[in-house]
């Protein structure tokens, strides 16, 4: 039987990766070398509770504090004397978050952001202010930069709390925002090279959760599965160079197209009075079905704040955290006794009880979550220490100090690490 579009579609556009490393576990530097608990579900995990090292006691909370995605740290200085001088939570949060939206070289938000199947950038924002207790949200906006603060506009301006697609465009010119085209040419080239690389599958079909799936195998024909994925890079390059990206950010290119990412960037702000509001705007899954909403829109996944009692949001893979309701879940944990810490690590733990800790479909996702509380204890933590060596996830803090901290992982290792690659040429 020959490997059909669909066998190989049905594992969604991981199967790619999959194909590669997902069947020999042998082969897998992370299960073969330094992170057993790539290929062991029951390998020892990274996070204790006896570590709880973001727990109130230990990082002696101080106000006012931000705390956002790593991707926002050139923007949490001013955010930060915004905030020291009176401004309010929720507007020092989203002056945080629009840097990258702002940014055409970040290539997960806003301006510049990867985007769909169809080459069309859609953008997902919500936001929430604690002290007023209102929310607003965004989905699938296209030609619109700052979805956060269209998040915001249709929480002031608006009965609702959500709008999506054409509507929320149209809402959002009425309020004032220029339309423009969000795709760069940085991202136009790397969508051409997923649309070139993936000609034959793609989102369609079952996904990672359907119980049916496996990690796909491509026929060896007697060869290592690391060769055949050295010639699938090598292909990968020549047909970079032919778009003409340019050689130093080839392996980058590869990379987003092997592992679509899911950038996003979450901020929650908290100020001397206890107020407290956070918000989380992203351009979504990269190369996603038109219309697909993550998780940065949806409050109480992407992003939950509770005035009594924290904040907390997500960046990673949205359908993960859609189904555990990630952000509100933490934030009702706190409510109950847990450490912003523990309360992260238990949303986790929901993600992977969803897969009975099968560590084949694990290993193809990834979630961080930014949490505070309302007396400002916080804490990063993510499901693996980063997407690729040397890259770990980082949550960033401004409370009269900046600074980026590693999150505290629940297992150790990297969810996306590449086999062995050949060297540029
Ligand atoms: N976490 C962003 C997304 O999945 O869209």
């Amino acid at each position: 039987m020959g490997f059909s579009r669909r066998d190989f579609v049905k594992a969604s556009v991981l199967g790619a990766v999959a194909a590669g490393v997902g069947s020999q576990a042998k082969e897998d530097p992370r299960t073969s070398q330094a992170h057993p608990a790539a290929s062991d579900s029951r390998a020892p995990q990274a996070y204790s509770a006896a570590s709880d090292s973001c727990a109130p006691q230990a990082n002696s909370p101080k106000l006012p504090i931000i705390v956002c995605a790593n991707n926002g740290f050139a923007y949490l200085e001013s955010a930060f004397a915004f905030l020291k001088s009176g401004g309010d939570t929720l507007d020092a949060a989203l002056q945080v978050v629009k840097g990258p939206e702002d940014d055409p070289e970040d290539d997960s938000v806003g301006l510049g952001g990867l985007p769909n199947e169809e080459g069309i950038v859609e953008l997902d924002a919500c936001c929430m202010h604690g002290p007023s207790r209102r929310a607003g949200s965004v989905g699938g906006v296209r030609n619109i930069k700052n979805v956060s603060l269209v998040a915001k506009a249709v929480m002031r301006h608006t009965g609702h709390v959500m709008l999506v697609g054409e509507g929320a465009e149209r809402f959002a010119v009425a309020m004032g925002f220029p339309r423009e085209n969000l795709l760069t040419e940085h991202s136009r080239k790397i969508w051409m090279l997923w649309k070139e690389f993936h000609s034959n599958n793609d989102w369609w079909g079952p996904g990672i959760a359907d119980p049916s799936w496996q990690p796909p195998v491509l026929k060896p024909e007697g060869r290592p599965q690391s060769e055949l994925w050295k010639q699938r890079v090598r292909k990968m390059q020549a047909r970079a160079t032919e778009i003409d990206i340019p050689a130093e950010h080839q392996m980058a290119a590869i990379r987003k197209v092997l592992f679509p990412p899911s950038g996003t960037i979450h901020c929650s702000a908290l100020n001397g009075k206890g107020e407290i509001s956070g918000c989380t705007t992203t351009s979504g899954l990269a190369f996603k079905l038109p219309g697909r909403c993550g998780d940065s829109p949806i409050i109480g996944a992407g992003c939950y704040t509770d005035q009594d009692i924290g904040s907390a949001g997500a960046t990673g893979s949205g359908e993960e955290n859609i189904k555990v309701a990630g952000a509100h879940t933490i934030v009702e944990n706190m409510r109950h006794g847990m450490s912003p810490q523990e309360a992260g690590m238990d949303a986790l733990k929901r993600i992977v009880r969803n897969y009975n800790g099968d560590m084949n479909k694990l290993r193809f996702m990834d979630m961080t979550y930014y949490v505070l509380r309302t007396d400002g204890a916080y804490a990063g933590v993510s499901l693996w220490q980063g997407y690729s060596t040397g890259n770990p996830h980082k949550i960033a803090v401004h409370d009269g100090r900046l600074r980026a901290e590693e999150t505290v992982s629940l297992y150790k290792g990297w969810s996306q690490e590449f086999p062995p690659v050949p060297e540029l040429p």
